[in-house]
């Protein structure tokens, strides 16, 4: 499907606030009457079985173009901002992206993610599961997201964010920073922090890669690596959180120094009781 124009499809994850149901469903009932009546496709709303707030909004457009028009489409944008004044929305899936003609869909991490996730039922009826105490081994081991960082072929973001350090204006406090941001679509937008003589105006390595990207179309992201030449890792400042986590959600942040990584993280722990949209 990844590399055919039609049937493409885009989910997204739309964590509702408390209370605002109603609106999600007026929501759900005007932006499915849009994609119906200007034909770009159809929109499905699947309420997830476990959080009563959440749900999936699986859009099937009738074809890339289709896709692009209804997001360039001022109507459709109007409801999209409606949904974001209600809920936290994380996009999934981007079926909107035109396929490019030398990628796999495998080459897209969450899509990896997701083929390599083999969940339940099918583990154990292919795998089998090895004798009680005994270890997983060769084909019976499990290989989950974390193993997928290891494969050869996966994009290495601490060594983006090194080299987009050495970019780094800071002239001022001479702490240079590179950032590395990852799109769901596996493309990686770089940032490096910007000092200014009236050192207020300086922009932060995060903050940098964080606008690039969003100036360059991307909505949607998976991870972000943070490179300091520092023992102690450089975690993002306050703004940045802030910054992070309402265009990219709860990412996975990753910090390093120049000779080696030193720690994961989410964002969610890094930024604790957040303030976004829902509460406006
Ligand atoms: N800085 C970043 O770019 N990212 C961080 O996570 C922490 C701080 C920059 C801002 C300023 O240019 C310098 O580091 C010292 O604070």
């Amino acid at each position: 499907m990844a590399d055919s124009d039609s049937g493409r499809l885009s989910v997204a994850l739309v964590d509702l606030a408390g209370g605002r149901e109603d609106d999600f469903h007026a929501f759900a009932r005007d932006f499915s009457a849009i994609l119906l009546t200007r034909g770009y496709g159809r929109a499905e709303m699947i309420r997830d079985e476990a959080q009563p707030l959440r749900f999936y909004v699986v859009c099937h457009w009738t074809n890339a173009r289709a896709a692009e028009t209804c997001h360039a489409d001022t109507d459709a944008q109007a409801l999209t901002a409606r949904l974001f004044r209600i809920a936290r929305v994380t996009h999934v899936v981007n079926g909107a992206r035109r396929p490019a003609a030398n990628r796999l869909l495998l080459d897209d991490r969450r899509a990896r993610v997701e083929a390599d996730r083999r969940t339940g039922f099918d583990r154990r009826v292919t795998i089998g599961s090895p004798p009680d105490g005994e270890r997983r081994q060769h084909a019976h081991r499990r290989l989950g997201p974390r193993r997928l960082h290891d494969r050869p072929g996966d994009i290495d973001l601490v060594s983006a964010a090194r080299r987009a350090r050495e970019h780094a204006d800071a002239a001022f406090s001479h702490f240079k920073v590179g950032a590395a941001l990852e799109a769901a679509d596996g493309t990686v937008i770089t940032g490096c922090n910007i000092e200014n003589a009236t050192y207020g105006l300086t922009i932060c390595a995060e903050r940098v890669a964080m606008f690039k990207a969003i100036s360059e179309g991307h909505r949607a992201f998976t991870r972000i690596a943070i490179v300091a030449d520092t023992q102690t890792p450089t975690p993002p400042c306050g703004a940045c959180r802030q910054i992070l986590w309402e265009f990219g959600g709860n990412l996975e942040v990753q910090l390093a120094n120049l000779e080696e990584q030193k720690g994961t993280h989410h964002l969610s722990d890094l930024l604790p009781l957040p303030f976004d949209a829902r509460l406006l």
